[in-house]
Order: C-alpha cells, then structure tokens, then sequence
C-alpha cells in the first residue's frame, strides 16, 4: 500500500509496489479519462531548487490530468531560502498547504531530510548526483513496455543493460543500476572515462549480489551486445573545474555510423536533457526511445501520486495512515502545522 509514503531512493518501494504501479501506468495510458478526477481537491507543492524541464513539468502534467492542482517554485531565488531559510523550516511550511511535496535539491540526503520532517509525502525529484527515483520508475516502465516481459514481477529480466557517459555524477544511472539488481539475469556493462566511472559502492554491491558487469572506454566495443543503451550527458554542473568538462563533454557521441553496429531491437534510452551525446540524426531510429521515454514519465508519475494520495484503486482513503507512511493534512501529521 502506497498511501501517504515517500519516495527517497529507489529501493523505498517493493518490487511488487513498482509493479502495481506500472500496471496502474499502462491502465492510464491505455484509457485517457481513468483515474482522471480522482486527485480533484487534493494540492501538489513542486519545490525545485535546481533546473528542471521534464521532471517537474511531467509532474505538474500528472497532477492537473487527475484533476488536482499544484504551487510551488522553479528556483530558489523566488522562496524565502534566499533569504536563508532552512530546508526543514521550508518543507515545514510547505506542508501545511499541500498534501504532497515533490522537491529537487543539489544537495545530496536533502530529500530524506524533508520526509523525516514532513507530515505528507516527500518524493525525491533528484539529490544532488545520489538518486531520482521518478526517472527510475520511468526507466523501468520504458524498459518494460518495448522490451520487457509482462509476465514476471517488474516485467524486465534477462536484458543486457549498458550505461554510457557520466557515471560518476549522473543520479539516474545510479538509481537505475540500483533499481536493475532485482530483477532476474539482468547483466550491466559500463562505458565512461576512467574519471567519470560508476562510484564504488555501486559496483560493490553489484558483487555483492553477483550480478555480472563490465566497465569499458570503448562504446563502439560493446554496442553490438546490448539490448538497453543509456546515454548520459556529462553533469557540468557538478564538475569542480570547467577544464576537466571541456576535455570530457563530448567524449561519447551517439550516431547513425554507431547505431549500425547495434541490435536491431535494442532500445537507446536518455533521462535528457541530452546535451552532444545522441547526435539529432539519430532521433529518426525506430530505436531511439528517448522521446516516449518522457512520455511515460507522466504516466507513471500519475501512477505514483493518485497511489500516494490514496486516490488509486485499493488506496487507504483519506485521513487514515499507512503502514510505513505518513498521513495527509487533515490526518495525523497536520496537527504539526
Ligand atoms: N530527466 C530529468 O530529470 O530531466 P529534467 O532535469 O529536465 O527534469
């Protein structure tokens, strides 16, 4: 049960949740007016302290498309943290108008400080280059639909996944290689620059739990053999010299000469923004899903909110907590108001 939890890191969920809610996601993309007024009277705050087209607009999208309604605010320097307030008097704030907060933060644990001083649902929208659990539920549904398998839990398995670009600030890749471990026969392959490798305790865990992967320089090496590409643009943002970026921005660039080693029914999927990675030719590739890949993102966030805002079939109603969970304003947590 979903109701009135947060979402920090990818693995906050079961893989059977992340099932229900992948199933509830192709139910909404298969019948557009499903679910479509259930969030009706229920606030969405979309707190974004960092840059965001995709995540915070699809989450807006999701919100207004199941008749609910959203405030917040898309940078910093329009909130009162300009005039350095904390993150917990913030997020204290906030709760006491929405019944959800969605917030993007560059510092990493900022988001699993909100839920431990929110009274209603915090989903974590991106820490910093820790997790985005939102893209990963993306990812995995994207995954899911064009290559996966229904009729196991979590509908993937089997799949050669590689990651190709800034692995060592690149959140998604993080998430998502977390997220990969549970499913069944899933091998990985890391393609970056020795600077920008997948962190250690990554791939510590992926010994750990004996899932098979390899790290290479070489994209063209290893192209032929996956059945999921993940681009990845070169984070500048958290780089620590602007030296460093330039001699490493373009080092990966996806193109038709490339694609021509690949699969036939391989996947190329990105978070975006892209950046050089992908060159524009190949967005005309049946196999480049990076479009509907956004496009899923909205459904499955509307997956995630009208099951956290008990709005979703099976969902504790309203004012009652959940296990694990906290409960929406005008339950439990509203007396903190
Ligand atoms: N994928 C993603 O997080 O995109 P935005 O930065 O545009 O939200």
């Amino acid at each position: 049960m979903l109701t009135g939890r947060s979402l920090i890191e990818p693995l906050n969920f079961t893989i059977e949740e992340m099932d229900g809610l992948f199933s509830l996601a192709e139910r909404i993309e298969e019948d557009g007016a499903y679910l479509r007024d259930s969030c009706r009277g229920k606030l969405l705050a979309t707190l974004f302290f960092e840059p965001s087209t995709r995540t915070r607009l699809s989450f807006e999208a999701a919100m207004l498309r199941l008749g609910g309604s959203c405030l917040g605010f898309a940078e910093p320097s329009s909130s009162s943290a300009a005039k350095g307030e904390s993150l917990a008097d913030t997020i204290k704030t906030v709760s006491c108008y929405a019944d959800a907060i969605v917030m993007r933060n560059p510092k990493e644990g900022a988001a699993l400080l909100a839920s431990r001083v929110s009274p209603v649902p915090v989903i974590n929208a991106g820490d910093g280059g820790h997790h985005h659990p939102t893209q990963t539920l993306t990812d995995l549904l994207t995954i899911r639909r064009l290559r996966g398998n229904r009729r196991e839990a979590g509908g993937i398995g089997g799949l050669t996944v590689g990651f190709c670009g800034d692995l060592k600030f690149g959140r998604t890749v993080h998430s998502l290689a977390k997220a990969l471990v549970r499913h069944e026969k899933i091998a990985m392959v890391f393609i970056s620059p020795a600077e920008l490798r997948a962190p250690e305790y990554i791939t510590r865990q992926l010994e750990k739990e004996h899932v098979e992967f390899t790290e290479t320089g070489n994209l063209e090496e290893v192209i032929g053999d996956l059945d999921v590409l993940y681009m990845t643009r070169v984070q500048r943002e958290r780089f620590f010299n602007e030296e460093d970026y330039i001699r490493l921005k373009d080092i990966y660039v996806l193109d038709r000469e490339k694609m021509k080693n690949a699969k036939q029914d391989l996947i190329v999927l990105h978070p975006l923004p892209r950046v050089n990675e992908i060159a524009p030719e190949v967005d005309a590739d049946p196999r480049a899903a990076y479009f509907k890949q956004a496009r899923y993102g909205m459904y499955v966030r509307m997956a995630l909110l009208s099951s956290i805002l008990g709005a979703a079939p099976g969902a504790v109603p309203d004012g009652k907590a959940a296990p694990g969970g906290f409960s929406p304003p005008g339950g439990k947590g509203a007396a903190s108001c």
